[in-house]
Protein backbone atom coordinates (compact mmCIF):
# COMPACT_ATOMS: atom_id res chain seq x y z
CA UNK A 1 0.00 0.00 0.00
CA UNK A 2 1.28 3.59 -0.99
CA UNK A 3 0.13 5.48 1.79
CA UNK A 4 0.79 8.85 3.52
CA UNK A 5 0.60 9.21 7.16
CA UNK A 6 0.80 12.66 8.86
CA UNK A 7 1.12 12.74 12.82
CA UNK A 8 -0.80 15.86 14.25
CA UNK A 9 -0.14 17.14 17.32
CA UNK A 10 -2.38 18.49 19.17
CA UNK A 11 -3.70 17.98 22.89
CA UNK A 12 -4.51 14.78 21.51
CA UNK A 13 -1.89 13.02 18.73
CA UNK A 14 -3.51 11.20 15.73
CA UNK A 15 -2.30 10.03 12.29
CA UNK A 16 -3.71 11.30 8.92
CA UNK A 17 -3.80 7.96 6.53
CA UNK A 18 -3.81 9.34 3.03
CA UNK A 19 -3.78 6.49 0.29
CA UNK A 20 -5.74 4.63 -2.17
CA UNK A 21 -8.17 1.41 -1.79
CA UNK A 22 -7.96 2.26 2.39
CA UNK A 23 -11.43 1.69 2.75
CA UNK A 24 -11.29 -2.09 3.29
CA UNK A 25 -8.30 -2.02 5.89
CA UNK A 26 -10.13 0.43 7.99
CA UNK A 27 -11.14 -2.08 10.30
CA UNK A 28 -7.45 -3.08 11.21
CA UNK A 29 -6.65 0.75 11.25
CA UNK A 30 -9.20 1.13 13.91
CA UNK A 31 -8.74 -1.62 15.58
CA UNK A 32 -4.88 -0.53 16.13
CA UNK A 33 -5.77 3.59 16.62
CA UNK A 34 -8.75 2.37 19.55
CA UNK A 35 -9.51 -1.22 19.95
CA UNK A 36 -13.00 -0.17 19.94
CA UNK A 37 -16.46 -3.51 20.59
CA UNK A 38 -18.71 -1.88 18.96
CA UNK A 39 -18.43 1.16 15.78
CA UNK A 40 -21.29 3.19 15.03
CA UNK A 41 -21.06 4.64 11.75
CA UNK A 42 -22.39 7.61 10.91
CA UNK A 43 -23.37 8.59 7.28
CA UNK A 44 -25.60 10.59 4.70
CA UNK A 45 -27.93 8.70 2.58
CA UNK A 46 -25.36 9.44 -0.50
CA UNK A 47 -22.33 8.12 1.04
CA UNK A 48 -23.88 5.24 3.43
CA UNK A 49 -25.25 3.62 -0.07
CA UNK A 50 -21.40 4.07 -1.78
CA UNK A 51 -19.17 3.43 0.71
CA UNK A 52 -20.87 1.70 3.95
CA UNK A 53 -21.09 -1.48 2.83
CA UNK A 54 -16.76 -2.08 2.54
CA UNK A 55 -16.29 -0.38 5.49
CA UNK A 56 -19.18 -2.52 7.35
CA UNK A 57 -17.38 -5.43 6.06
CA UNK A 58 -13.48 -4.56 7.40
CA UNK A 59 -14.70 -3.56 10.72
CA UNK A 60 -16.73 -7.16 11.28
CA UNK A 61 -13.65 -8.67 9.60
CA UNK A 62 -11.90 -7.81 12.85
CA UNK A 63 -14.48 -8.67 15.28
CA UNK A 64 -15.91 -4.97 15.79
CA UNK A 65 -19.75 -5.22 16.04
CA UNK A 66 -21.36 -2.26 13.60
CA UNK A 67 -24.51 0.41 13.85
CA UNK A 68 -25.61 2.03 11.63
CA UNK A 69 -26.91 6.14 11.87
CA UNK A 70 -27.78 7.25 8.26
CA UNK A 71 -29.31 10.49 8.17
CA UNK A 72 -30.45 12.98 4.82
CA UNK A 73 -27.71 14.27 3.27
CA UNK A 74 -27.06 18.58 3.19
CA UNK A 75 -25.79 20.93 5.51
CA UNK A 76 -29.85 21.27 6.79
CA UNK A 77 -28.75 18.09 8.81
CA UNK A 78 -25.97 19.62 11.00
CA UNK A 79 -28.76 20.62 13.35
CA UNK A 80 -29.85 19.87 16.95
CA UNK A 81 -32.45 17.69 15.93
CA UNK A 82 -30.15 15.16 13.87
CA UNK A 83 -27.29 15.46 16.14
CA UNK A 84 -30.03 14.85 19.41
CA UNK A 85 -31.29 11.53 17.63
CA UNK A 86 -27.85 10.28 16.79
CA UNK A 87 -27.24 10.99 20.57
CA UNK A 88 -29.86 8.87 21.59
CA UNK A 89 -29.21 6.43 18.49
CA UNK A 90 -25.84 6.05 20.50
CA UNK A 91 -28.01 6.09 23.97
CA UNK A 92 -30.31 2.88 22.62
CA UNK A 93 -27.51 0.87 21.27
CA UNK A 94 -25.60 1.20 24.37
CA UNK A 95 -22.37 2.10 23.18
CA UNK A 96 -20.02 2.86 25.65
CA UNK A 97 -16.59 5.10 25.97
CA UNK A 98 -14.91 1.67 24.97
CA UNK A 99 -16.82 2.49 21.50
CA UNK A 100 -16.25 4.35 18.62
CA UNK A 101 -18.17 6.82 16.23
CA UNK A 102 -17.40 6.41 12.26
CA UNK A 103 -17.97 9.58 10.60
CA UNK A 104 -18.21 8.26 6.83
CA UNK A 105 -18.85 11.22 4.64
CA UNK A 106 -18.00 15.11 3.79
CA UNK A 107 -17.61 17.83 5.90
CA UNK A 108 -20.91 17.65 7.19
CA UNK A 109 -20.41 14.27 8.86
CA UNK A 110 -17.67 15.03 10.27
CA UNK A 111 -18.56 18.24 12.11
CA UNK A 112 -22.20 16.31 13.27
CA UNK A 113 -20.67 13.44 14.04
CA UNK A 114 -17.91 15.04 15.95
CA UNK A 115 -19.82 16.84 17.85
CA UNK A 116 -21.65 13.62 18.57
CA UNK A 117 -18.71 11.85 20.16
CA UNK A 118 -17.63 14.65 22.02
CA UNK A 119 -20.63 14.98 24.05
CA UNK A 120 -21.85 11.79 24.39
CA UNK A 121 -20.92 10.33 27.32
CA UNK A 122 -18.48 13.45 27.79
CA UNK A 123 -16.54 11.90 24.71
CA UNK A 124 -15.70 9.30 22.97
CA UNK A 125 -13.21 8.08 20.00
CA UNK A 126 -14.04 8.96 16.65
CA UNK A 127 -12.38 8.51 13.33
CA UNK A 128 -12.68 10.57 10.59
CA UNK A 129 -13.42 8.80 7.36
CA UNK A 130 -13.53 11.95 4.71
CA UNK A 131 -15.21 11.35 1.10
CA UNK A 132 -14.95 15.05 0.06
CA UNK A 133 -12.10 16.81 -0.96
CA UNK A 134 -12.75 20.05 0.96
CA UNK A 135 -13.21 16.78 4.34
CA UNK A 136 -10.31 16.02 3.23
CA UNK A 137 -7.97 19.10 3.08
CA UNK A 138 -9.23 20.27 5.71
CA UNK A 139 -12.64 19.45 7.76
CA UNK A 140 -11.62 16.09 8.71
CA UNK A 141 -8.18 17.18 10.23
CA UNK A 142 -7.96 19.92 13.37
CA UNK A 143 -11.13 18.78 15.59
CA UNK A 144 -13.39 21.83 14.98
CA UNK A 145 -16.92 19.94 15.48
CA UNK A 146 -20.40 21.39 15.03
CA UNK A 147 -24.20 21.79 14.47
CA UNK A 148 -26.06 25.18 12.90
CA UNK A 149 -28.28 27.01 15.40
CA UNK A 150 -31.11 28.73 13.82
CA UNK A 151 -28.90 31.90 14.64
CA UNK A 152 -26.27 30.91 12.56
CA UNK A 153 -23.64 28.48 11.12
CA UNK A 154 -21.29 25.98 14.24
CA UNK A 155 -23.08 27.86 16.86
CA UNK A 156 -22.98 25.04 19.00
CA UNK A 157 -19.63 22.73 19.16
CA UNK A 158 -16.29 22.25 20.31
CA UNK A 159 -12.73 21.21 19.84
CA UNK A 160 -12.36 17.32 19.85
CA UNK A 161 -9.60 15.55 18.20
CA UNK A 162 -10.27 12.51 16.60
CA UNK A 163 -8.39 9.33 17.25
CA UNK A 164 -7.48 8.74 13.62
CA UNK A 165 -8.23 10.12 10.24
CA UNK A 166 -8.23 7.71 7.44
CA UNK A 167 -8.27 9.52 4.09
CA UNK A 168 -9.42 7.01 0.91
CA UNK A 169 -8.52 9.26 -2.07
CA UNK A 170 -10.78 6.34 -4.21
CA UNK A 171 -13.77 7.54 -2.75
CA UNK A 172 -13.18 11.19 -4.36
CA UNK A 173 -13.93 9.33 -8.03
CA UNK A 174 -17.81 8.93 -6.95
CA UNK A 175 -17.85 12.85 -5.55
CA UNK A 176 -19.96 14.93 -8.00
CA UNK A 177 -18.07 18.23 -10.12
CA UNK A 178 -19.38 20.57 -7.59
CA UNK A 179 -18.47 19.43 -5.04
CA UNK A 180 -14.88 18.60 -6.61
CA UNK A 181 -14.37 22.48 -7.01
CA UNK A 182 -16.29 23.19 -3.70
CA UNK A 183 -12.95 21.59 -2.17
CA UNK A 184 -10.90 23.12 -4.96
CA UNK A 185 -11.62 26.54 -3.32
CA UNK A 186 -9.95 25.58 0.24
CA UNK A 187 -7.14 23.66 -1.92
CA UNK A 188 -6.48 27.54 -3.24
CA UNK A 189 -6.91 29.42 -0.11
CA UNK A 190 -3.77 27.11 1.65
CA UNK A 191 -1.61 28.38 -1.43
CA UNK A 192 -2.32 31.76 -0.73
CA UNK A 193 -2.03 31.78 2.95
CA UNK A 194 0.79 29.59 3.67
CA UNK A 195 2.99 28.08 0.26
CA UNK A 196 3.44 29.93 -3.13
CA UNK A 197 5.11 27.81 -4.87
CA UNK A 198 1.95 25.08 -4.03
CA UNK A 199 -0.44 27.75 -5.56
CA UNK A 200 1.95 27.79 -8.86
CA UNK A 201 1.76 23.87 -9.10
CA UNK A 202 -1.61 24.95 -8.89
CA UNK A 203 -1.44 27.24 -11.81
CA UNK A 204 0.46 25.39 -14.03
CA UNK A 205 -0.97 21.88 -13.35
CA UNK A 206 -4.62 20.39 -13.03
CA UNK A 207 -4.76 19.43 -9.23
CA UNK A 208 -6.66 15.97 -10.58
CA UNK A 209 -3.26 14.79 -12.03
CA UNK A 210 -1.58 15.06 -8.29
CA UNK A 211 -4.85 14.77 -6.02
CA UNK A 212 -2.82 12.78 -3.78
CA UNK A 213 -0.09 15.08 -2.94
CA UNK A 214 -2.42 17.97 -2.86
CA UNK A 215 -4.40 16.55 0.17
CA UNK A 216 -0.98 15.26 1.60
CA UNK A 217 0.23 19.06 1.34
CA UNK A 218 -3.00 20.58 2.64
CA UNK A 219 -3.14 18.18 5.42
CA UNK A 220 0.88 19.24 6.45
CA UNK A 221 -0.63 23.12 6.21
CA UNK A 222 -3.60 22.08 8.43
CA UNK A 223 -1.18 20.31 10.93
CA UNK A 224 1.28 22.91 11.33
CA UNK A 225 -1.14 25.77 12.10
CA UNK A 226 -3.30 23.39 14.40
CA UNK A 227 -0.19 22.56 16.22
CA UNK A 228 0.50 26.08 16.68
CA UNK A 229 -2.89 27.10 17.31
CA UNK A 230 -5.47 24.55 18.40
CA UNK A 231 -8.27 26.39 19.60
CA UNK A 232 -8.20 29.11 17.08
CA UNK A 233 -6.59 31.88 19.33
CA UNK A 234 -4.28 33.41 16.46
CA UNK A 235 -2.19 31.06 13.33
CA UNK A 236 -5.23 29.28 13.30
CA UNK A 237 -7.60 32.24 12.24
CA UNK A 238 -5.52 32.68 8.79
CA UNK A 239 -7.42 29.24 7.47
CA UNK A 240 -10.60 31.91 7.50
CA UNK A 241 -9.33 33.38 4.66
CA UNK A 242 -11.73 34.28 2.38
CA UNK A 243 -14.53 33.15 5.02
CA UNK A 244 -15.74 36.25 6.53
CA UNK A 245 -17.23 37.60 3.14
CA UNK A 246 -17.70 34.21 1.83
CA UNK A 247 -20.07 33.77 5.01
CA UNK A 248 -21.81 36.77 4.03
CA UNK A 249 -22.47 35.20 0.70
CA UNK A 250 -23.77 32.38 2.00
CA UNK A 251 -25.79 33.88 4.42
CA UNK A 252 -27.06 36.40 1.64
CA UNK A 253 -28.02 33.58 -0.68
CA UNK A 254 -29.66 31.60 1.44
CA UNK A 255 -26.92 28.98 1.67
CA UNK A 256 -27.86 28.27 -2.22
CA UNK A 257 -23.75 29.14 -2.71
CA UNK A 258 -21.84 26.33 -1.39
CA UNK A 259 -19.20 27.45 1.19
CA UNK A 260 -16.16 26.84 -1.35
CA UNK A 261 -17.80 29.08 -3.87
CA UNK A 262 -18.57 31.47 -1.29
CA UNK A 263 -14.50 31.14 0.09
CA UNK A 264 -13.72 31.66 -3.49
CA UNK A 265 -15.45 34.78 -3.96
CA UNK A 266 -14.69 36.38 -0.43
CA UNK A 267 -10.65 35.74 -1.33
CA UNK A 268 -10.65 37.50 -4.66
CA UNK A 269 -12.52 40.48 -3.30
CA UNK A 270 -10.25 40.60 0.00
CA UNK A 271 -7.43 40.08 -2.08
CA UNK A 272 -8.89 42.93 -4.62
CA UNK A 273 -9.14 45.56 -1.80
CA UNK A 274 -5.85 44.42 -0.49
CA UNK A 275 -3.91 45.76 -3.79
CA UNK A 276 -5.85 49.00 -4.12
CA UNK A 277 -4.98 49.55 -0.55
CA UNK A 278 -1.48 48.55 -0.99
CA UNK A 279 -1.19 46.25 1.25
CA UNK A 280 -0.81 43.47 -0.89
CA UNK A 281 1.78 43.11 -4.08
CA UNK A 282 0.70 44.06 -7.52
CA UNK A 283 -0.21 41.14 -9.62
CA UNK A 284 -1.70 39.17 -6.78
CA UNK A 285 -4.77 39.12 -7.24
CA UNK A 286 -5.09 38.78 -11.65
CA UNK A 287 -2.63 35.28 -10.23
CA UNK A 288 -5.27 34.27 -7.20
CA UNK A 289 -8.74 34.75 -9.95
CA UNK A 290 -6.65 33.18 -12.81
CA UNK A 291 -6.32 30.49 -10.50
CA UNK A 292 -9.95 30.64 -9.06
CA UNK A 293 -10.95 30.10 -13.11
CA UNK A 294 -9.05 27.46 -13.84
CA UNK A 295 -10.75 25.60 -11.47
CA UNK A 296 -14.31 27.00 -12.39
CA UNK A 297 -14.54 29.05 -9.25
CA UNK A 298 -16.26 32.41 -8.98
CA UNK A 299 -14.25 35.61 -8.18
CA UNK A 300 -17.06 38.37 -8.14
CA UNK A 301 -19.40 38.88 -5.17
CA UNK A 302 -22.94 39.67 -6.95
CA UNK A 303 -24.55 40.90 -3.93
CA UNK A 304 -25.13 44.66 -2.64
CA UNK A 305 -21.86 44.78 0.01
CA UNK A 306 -23.52 46.66 2.23
CA UNK A 307 -25.77 43.34 3.25
CA UNK A 308 -22.62 41.39 2.69
CA UNK A 309 -20.66 43.29 5.33
CA UNK A 310 -24.04 43.12 7.55
CA UNK A 311 -24.35 39.38 7.26
CA UNK A 312 -20.08 38.84 7.71
CA UNK A 313 -20.74 40.84 10.55
CA UNK A 314 -23.48 39.19 12.70
CA UNK A 315 -21.99 36.07 14.24
CA UNK A 316 -18.96 38.51 15.12
CA UNK A 317 -20.34 41.12 17.22
CA UNK A 318 -19.75 39.30 20.43
CA UNK A 319 -16.21 40.18 19.78
CA UNK A 320 -16.17 43.73 20.82
CA UNK A 321 -17.47 45.07 17.52
CA UNK A 322 -13.70 43.64 15.89
CA UNK A 323 -13.51 41.42 13.05
CA UNK A 324 -10.00 39.44 12.52
CA UNK A 325 -9.41 39.71 8.95
CA UNK A 326 -7.51 37.50 6.76
CA UNK A 327 -5.68 39.78 4.52
CA UNK A 328 -2.93 38.25 2.25
CA UNK A 329 0.22 40.27 1.48
CA UNK A 330 1.49 38.39 -1.43
CA UNK A 331 0.84 35.38 -2.67
CA UNK A 332 1.56 32.89 -0.05
CA UNK A 333 1.88 34.97 2.82
CA UNK A 334 -1.37 36.57 4.44
CA UNK A 335 -1.70 38.15 7.75
CA UNK A 336 -4.37 38.83 10.74
CA UNK A 337 -5.72 42.13 11.20
CA UNK A 338 -8.16 43.28 13.73
CA UNK A 339 -10.60 45.91 12.42
CA UNK A 340 -13.91 47.74 13.85
CA UNK A 341 -16.67 45.43 12.31
CA UNK A 342 -17.83 48.68 11.00
CA UNK A 343 -14.67 48.94 8.49
CA UNK A 344 -15.78 45.60 6.89
CA UNK A 345 -17.97 47.64 4.21
CA UNK A 346 -15.05 48.87 3.06
CA UNK A 347 -13.58 45.46 1.96
CA UNK A 348 -16.65 43.97 0.88
CA UNK A 349 -17.04 45.30 -2.64
P1 LIG B 1 -21.19 17.60 2.65
O1 LIG B 1 -20.71 16.80 3.77
O2 LIG B 1 -22.61 18.03 2.70
O3 LIG B 1 -20.94 16.81 1.29
C1 LIG B 1 -21.35 17.41 0.08
C2 LIG B 1 -22.23 16.48 -0.74
O4 LIG B 1 -21.41 15.48 -1.33
C3 LIG B 1 -23.31 15.75 0.02
O5 LIG B 1 -24.48 15.73 -0.75
C4 LIG B 1 -22.76 14.33 0.17
O6 LIG B 1 -23.78 13.38 0.25
C5 LIG B 1 -21.97 14.19 -1.10
N1 LIG B 1 -20.84 13.29 -1.03
C6 LIG B 1 -19.91 13.22 -0.07
N2 LIG B 1 -18.93 12.37 -0.40
C7 LIG B 1 -19.28 11.84 -1.59
C8 LIG B 1 -18.66 10.92 -2.47
N3 LIG B 1 -17.46 10.42 -2.21
N4 LIG B 1 -19.31 10.58 -3.60
C9 LIG B 1 -20.50 11.14 -3.90
N5 LIG B 1 -21.12 12.07 -3.13
C10 LIG B 1 -20.50 12.41 -1.99
O7 LIG B 1 -20.34 18.95 2.45
P2 LIG B 1 -18.77 19.27 2.52
O8 LIG B 1 -18.57 20.29 1.48
O9 LIG B 1 -17.95 18.06 2.55
O10 LIG B 1 -18.63 19.96 3.95
C11 LIG B 1 -19.27 21.18 4.24
C12 LIG B 1 -19.39 21.31 5.74
O11 LIG B 1 -18.10 21.26 6.32
C13 LIG B 1 -20.02 22.61 6.18
O12 LIG B 1 -20.98 22.34 7.16
C14 LIG B 1 -18.87 23.37 6.80
O13 LIG B 1 -19.29 24.24 7.85
C15 LIG B 1 -18.02 22.26 7.32
N6 LIG B 1 -16.60 22.59 7.50
C16 LIG B 1 -16.02 22.25 8.67
C17 LIG B 1 -14.69 22.51 8.88
C18 LIG B 1 -14.03 22.08 10.16
O14 LIG B 1 -12.86 22.43 10.38
N7 LIG B 1 -14.69 21.32 11.00
C19 LIG B 1 -13.92 23.10 7.87
C20 LIG B 1 -14.53 23.43 6.66
C21 LIG B 1 -15.89 23.16 6.49
N1 LIG C 1 -11.51 25.14 8.83
C1 LIG C 1 -11.00 26.09 9.74
C2 LIG C 1 -10.30 25.51 10.90
O1 LIG C 1 -10.15 24.33 11.00
O2 LIG C 1 -9.89 26.25 11.74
Amino acid sequence: MNEKIIHINTSKEYDVVIGRNLLGNAGEMIRKAADPRIVAIVSDDNVFALYEPVLKESLTRQGISVEQFVFPHGECSKCISVYEELLEFLCERRLTRSDMVAALGGGVTGDLAGFAAATYQRGINYVQIPTTLLAAVDSSVGGKTAVNLRGGKNQAGCFYQPSLVICDVDTLSTLPEREYKNGCAEVIKYGMIKDEAFLMNLKERDAHEWIDDVIARCVEMKREVVSADEFDTGERMLLNFGHTLGHGVEKCSDFSVSHGFAVAQGMAVITKNAQIKGICAEGTYELLTGILEKYGLPAVIKYDPEDIAKAACVDKKSQGGQISLIIPEAPGKCVIRKIPAAEIIQWAS
